[in-house]
């Protein structure tokens, strides 16, 4: 049975949660807006327009439109300037075995991603041929917790939802697959991930028995 597994791209393929957290921090600290790494993890998954808006509440800000638009801009300009130094030493433990593994058992690959960066990401890390289709944040019109990055990668590949299955290290991410009607498999917190069907620490827990039931079930 072919099925599709799609793959949210920061946090689950590459850690660039990091160098979210650098530029981020950098704005806000430029605010006079403080900026933890608890707050960090509240914009996993989430848009640039909507991070960018959750900081500003933070701090109790109100910016004009061509100020926000700058500030967009700049945190996107330093986030690059850590993306450019990115290499396949970034892969996160596994990864590579897991796409390797789906693509020996001629199941279909998709990225599934918030970010308008995934494309550069992916070059980097060298990984843009493991997947059939790309869908980032340049093809979507709604933000996750919405389902549609999902969905159209499912329809890109030709493959019904209840037939996917979706990796996502974020609450918002787990939400929309759920909302798909996909099979929803959190990479991180158990905790936090609690609204998942599954939840691993990393890919090195995800054996090939696993994935072979997976192929075998529906959501
Ligand atoms: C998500 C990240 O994958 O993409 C978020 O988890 C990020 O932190 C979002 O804000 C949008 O990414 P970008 O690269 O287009 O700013
Ligand atoms: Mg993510």
């Amino acid at each position: 049975m072919k099925k599709a597994f799609i793959f949210d791209l920061d946090g689950v393929i590459v850690d660039t949660a990091k160098y979210h957290f650098l530029a981020w921090q950098n704005l806000a600290n430029n605010l006079g807006i403080s900026f933890s790494e608890e707050q960090n993890e509240q914009l996993k998954g989430v848009s640039r327009i909507r991070s960018l808006e959750k900081i500003l509440e933070w701090g109790n800000k109100t910016i004009s439109e061509e100020e926000f638009t700058r500030l967009m801009t700049d945190k996107n300009e330093e986030y690059l300037e850590y993306i450019k130094k990115m290499d396949t030493t970034e892969i996160l433990p596994d990864v590579p075995r897991v796409l390797d593994y789906l693509i020996s058992k001629n199941q279909g690959i998709a990225l599934g991603s918030a970010s308008k960066n995934a494309r550069i990401i992916l070059e980097k890390v060298q990984l843009q041929e493991k997947f059939e289709a790309i869908v980032d944040g340049t093809n979507v019109s709604k933000a996750k917790p919405d389902p549609e990055v999902f969905l159209i990668g499912a329809k890109e590949l030709g493959i019904s939802p209840e037939n996917c299955v979706v990796f996502e290290d974020s609450v918002a991410g787990v939400q929309a697959a759920n909302s798909a009607n996909m099979i929803s498999i959190g990479i991180g917190n158990r905790q936090v991930l609690h609204e998942a069907d599954y939840v691993f620490n990393d890919f090195t827990e995800i054996k090939e028995d696993f994935i072979n039931n997976l192929v075998l079930t529906k959501k």
